[in-house]
């Protein structure tokens, strides 16, 4: 089957609304993104999570595009059926001129679509990378780029001006030619009520379970690769840190074994 083109794959995501849940996951490595392309799914993420998850930071504000363009080449390599998605991180669009540079050389790495954090804060920096022709996703809700200057990571639309104000974010991102929006951690009501009033499709993270036309995870949370912190909406299907220390620790006893017994 020929390969579908960006514009081919983002119909596709669109056509989804309505008819089956969105499926998007991080992927910072390229055998993780062929594992996840192999196993269908819709949209591969190189988060900025990767500051934590892979690089050891204790946030996301450390990421630099530098990082992200490495991770997005081996990604890309990984990858040709899913929509490769590549985060902008923090200071990689502060002006419209250089976002639409960042968005480029994202590009070049392999990426198919950037994502960005912001709604109508950032209205104009979505509009001048969608009319430079490269997709976008927006990110609304809990911004982790900005948790030190919002008060940290809590639950976003609690009130009814929190909520109107996510409406509007939507609204304004659509406006700018976002074709994505992922909502992070709101009630799940308030992200069913965007999802219902949003022109475009809504991926949800922390908002709820079928609150949204689809669902983003960190890969690591899902497998279970990151013990040492994993987030309380998160849902694990395996336990690979586990399986890495029991391999390892029987390896270690192996040493010891006389070469006869040794396999
Ligand atoms: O960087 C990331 O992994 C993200 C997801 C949490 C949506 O932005």
């Amino acid at each position: 089957m020929p390969a579908m083109s960006t514009q081919e794959k983002i119909q596709a995501i669109a056509a989804c609304r309505g008819v089956r849940p969105v499926s998007q996951l991080t992927a910072y490595d390229y055998p993780t993104a062929r594992l996840l392309d192999e196993a269908g799914i819709d949209m591969l993420l190189v988060g900025d999570s990767l500051g934590m998850m892979v690089l050891g930071f204790p946030d996301t504000t450390s990421v630099t595009l530098e990082h992200i363009l490495h991770h997005t080449a081996a990604v890309a390599r990984g990858c040709s059926r899913a929509l490769l998605v590549a985060d902008m991180p923090i200071h990689s669009y502060d002006t419209p001129e250089q976002a639409v540079r960042s968005a480029r050389a994202l590009v070049d790495a392999g990426a198919e679509a950037v994502k960005l954090e912001g709604g109508t804060a950032v209205q104009d920096r979505i509009r001048a990378i969608t009319r430079d022709g490269i997709p976008v996703q927006a990110h609304i809700g809990l911004l982790p780029q900005h948790i030190k200057e919002d008060g940290g990571y809590r639950m976003r639309g609690k009130t009814d001006s929190e909520a109107q104000a996510l409406l509007a974010d939507v609204a304004a991102v659509a406006d700018a030619g976002a074709f994505s929006v992922v909502i992070e951690c709101t009630r799940p009501e308030v992200a069913a009520r965007i999802t219902a009033a949003s022109p475009i499709i809504t991926i949800g993270i922390g908002a709820g379970h079928s609150t949204c036309d689809g669902e983003v995870q960190v890969i690591h949370d899902l497998i279970g690769a990151f013990p040492w912190f994993t987030p309380r909406f998160a849902i694990q299907h395996a336990s690979v840190a586990t399986s890495i220390s029991d391999a390892v620790k029987k390896w270690k006893d192996d040493l010891l074994l006389p070469p006869a017994k040794h396999r």
